[in-house]
């Protein structure tokens, strides 16, 4: 096995206990509450950026690492892929889809936490994927942690050093231009008050960079 297909299993064992255990074991109404309360957990990918996309138009929006695909039936076209076997769409890892999407007809990615893990290798692999999937113009959104990892192991899970400086670097190597801000910005308290003490995440900051890339 591969050490990026080590951090592949590492990563799904870490989130099927953390999204889809905490997720299946509620009712209906419970489901559709904790959906909502993940979608508002950081306002920048909130009703604003789903109405942004949407105004696209978008003919296929890729929400990648989508988690419990929650912008599911809120953003058009959108098809989520994840390995936690929940409610993705497509159960796949996001460092190959060639299998699932052909190059250059995605309009739209979403990378929301998921482009956040293991070193400079995977990381490449990740973004040269989602530059494959994207049609030239397209808009990627990302969120990453930044610059908290002495303080982001649990267990083998290892989460990528991301910084302003490594979202200017890949952009430059790999052809995509910047629009607007790289964001650092705090999520709500609310989602982790509500995770149980072995979330992965707990003793991390929630602090995250926010930023968005248009494929050259
Ligand atoms: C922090 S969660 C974020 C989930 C969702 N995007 C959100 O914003 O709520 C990270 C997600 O990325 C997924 N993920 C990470 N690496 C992946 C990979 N190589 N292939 C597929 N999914 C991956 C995980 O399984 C997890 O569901």
């Amino acid at each position: 096995m591969s050490m990026n297909s080590n951090i592949v299993e590492i990563v799904k064992k870490a989130f099927v206990s953390q999204l889809r255990k905490n997720y299946e074991v509620r009712d209906d109404e419970s489901k559709k509450i904790f959906l909502s309360k993940i979608v508002e957990k950081y306002p920048i990918n909130g009703a604003t950026m789903i109405e942004e996309i949407n105004r696209l138009n978008p003919k296929l929006v890729v929400d990648l690492g989508c988690g419990l695909n929650q912008y599911k039936g809120l953003i058009k076209n959108l098809i989520g892929v994840d390995v936690v076997g929940c409610r993705e769409d497509i159960v796949a890892d996001i460092t190959d889809l060639k299998e699932h999407f052909k190059d250059h007809t995605v309009d739209v990615v979403l990378a929301l936490g998921s482009i956040n893990f293991g070193e400079d290798d995977l990381i490449e692999l990740q973004l040269k994927e989602l530059k494959r999937l994207l049609k030239p113009g397209g808009v990627a959104y990302f969120r990453a942690n930044q610059n908290d990892h002495d303080k982001d192991h649990k267990g083998d899970l290892r989460y990528y050093d991301w910084s302003k400086d490594l979202v200017e670097h890949w952009a430059t190597r790999l052809g995509f231009e910047i629009i607007g801000e790289v964001i650092l910005a705090q999520g709500s308290a609310r989602i982790r008050d509500r995770m149980d003490s072995n979330f992965v995440g707990q003793r991390r900051s929630n602090i995250r960079l926010f930023w968005k890339w248009r494929a050259l």
